[in-house]
């Protein structure tokens, strides 16, 4: 090689030294990063407007208008029969989850609030469909606590079982530490849920036959089908050998054979909630599919 040639292959090669180290040492945020960052906002948003609603009334066009960003209002959404108990705490859920949308914003560029089915009807389906068939009266999540909770089932462990899939998955610091912050307090949502529910898990749900704990057990099942991946949800009674240490059949947190939280792709979660059990067939919660590169790269319309 001429030594002219030679310099400049060793120049260039600084230069692309240089670019990744300072890339690297900056907080840019690798592409693979952002896709996954942006992905959960398609759950948070379900999940400010459906605990801001449920509790308040009234949803993000109300409380943080930017942070819809022009995205349509949600279809059904209503204010609870709540308590005074559940309304405060479904109160400050809605409110951390106006803060979840904004911390990913503040990272990475995201989407506009997705279309949203939040009717009661979207409900009554996942439950008729949890169920194998359809129940009567249909099942309505804006009733009372005991409905509302189990409609709340439905959605932060979603998440959770999102961020734990995604952590491993990510590069840089500043991903890890965002879905750290996000994932401890889905699972302190999760967590707050399910001792609501277990301490009601023998009562009947009003008017049918069955009870709470049998109620989760079958949403579980339900989303086990549906991720079409293997066992990652549990209700809160589980067969003894899927209970903690193999020793105990009350369930209140679901978790593996070591008790660690269990993980979805995005794949997984798509098919959950859009209730298809196909990334490619949006409806459930989401009748126009998610939003952001990795939701909208199995939808071909
Ligand atoms: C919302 O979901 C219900 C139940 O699946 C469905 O009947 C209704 O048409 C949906 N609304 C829209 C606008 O997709």
């Amino acid at each position: 090689m001429a030594p002219v040639a030679a310099a400049a292959a060793v120049f260039t090669k600084f230069l692309i030294f240089l670019f990744i180290s300072i890339t690297v040492n900056s907080t840019v945020i690798p592409i693979t990063d952002m896709n996954l960052l942006e992905f959960p906002l398609n759950l948070e948003y379900f999940e400010a407007e459906y605990f801001l609603f449920g509790s308040m009334g009234k949803g993000l066009d109300a409380i943080q208008p930017a942070l819809a960003a022009g995205g349509p209002p949600p279809i059904g959404a209503k204010q609870a029969n709540l308590s005074p108990l559940v309304k405060d705490i479904i109160t400050q859920f809605g409110y951390q989850e106006v803060g979840h949308i904004r911390a990913i914003k503040k990272r990475v560029p995201g989407f506009p609030r997705p279309l949203l089915n939040l009717s009661a009807e979207a409900f009554g389906t996942v439950i008729n469909a949890a169920f194998g068939m359809p129940l009567s009266p249909p099942f309505d999540p804006y009733a009372n606590d005991i409905n509302y909770l189990i409609s709340c089932y439905i959605i932060p462990y979603v998440g959770l079982t999102g961020y734990v899939g995604a952590n491993p998955k990510l590069e840089s610091p500043v991903s890890k530490e965002l879905v750290a912050g996000l994932l401890g307090v889905e699972s302190g949502q999760d967590a707050v849920i399910r001792s609501l529910l277990y301490e009601r898990a023998n009562e009947k749900v009003v008017p049918y036959k069955t009870t709470v704990g049998e109620f989760t057990v079958k949403i579980s099942q339900l989303r086990n089908k549906l991720g079409n991946d293997g066992l990652k949800d549990e209700g809160l009674k589980v067969p003894i050998e899927l209970g903690a240490e193999k020793k105990i059949q009350g369930n209140v947190l679901a978790a593996d054979e070591d008790s660690l939280s269990y993980g979805r792709t995005p794949e997984e979660i798509l098919r959950i909630v859009y209730g298809t059990g196909d990334e490619k067939s949006p409806g459930g919660f989401y009748p126009k599919g998610g939003d952001g590169v990795i939701a909208k790269r199995y939808l071909t319309r």
